[in-house]
């Protein structure tokens, strides 16, 4: 089973890049491919989406984001996935955040494109999908989030 990086959590002051690239709104089912402690759903929930989905591979960190998500009254709107997000159907979602290395996501890239629905956010914090082209690039803090709308431009 795949593991491609180790719980690096994204500071409090760059969660903001990824909901300026893809605002959220209760319509939205939102994604976090490999996510932690769950704190990019939790922001995603402040911020208004309506349903919220991590998977994570570290069965610590699944525990801590679903023992969170009870103290925070949140658990009836985010589910936390044990398991290897490459094992996982993603169709659903309508935005997809991450935080991996570009060998996950180069591993991600042919799901992405065979389960995800036209229209659907990727928003990638540093690391970019190789081979396709950002729609938006944003700064925060000195670090660039990359932002894709399926279906992607390619690279040539
Ligand atoms: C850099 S951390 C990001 C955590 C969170 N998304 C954040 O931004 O705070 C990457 C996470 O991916 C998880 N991970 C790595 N490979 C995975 C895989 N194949 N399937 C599911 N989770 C994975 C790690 O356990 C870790 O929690």
């Amino acid at each position: 089973m795949p593991k491609f990086v180790l719980w690096v959590p994204t500071m409090s002051e760059f969660i903001n890049g990824f909901f300026e690239l893809a605002p959220v709104s209760s319509s939205d089912v939102v994604y976090d491919l490999g996510s932690g402690d769950g704190r990019l759903l939790f922001a995603a929930l402040e911020k208004g989406a309506g349903k919220c989905v991590g998977i994570d591979i570290d069965s610590k960190k699944v525990n801590e984001a679903r023992e969170l998500a009870r103290e925070k009254g949140l658990d009836s709107k985010v589910t936390f996935i044990e398991g290897d997000f490459l094992d996982h159907d993603l169709s659903e979602a309508t935005v997809i955040l991450c935080y991996l290395f570009p060998e996950a996501l180069r591993a991600l890239r042919p799901k992405f494109e065979l389960e995800l629905k036209p229209g659907t956010r990727i928003v990638s914090e540093v690391f970019t999908v190789p081979k396709w082209k950002e729609a938006k690039v944003r700064e925060v803090n000195r670090k660039n989030f990359n932002l894709y709308i399926m279906p992607p431009e390619k690279e040539d």
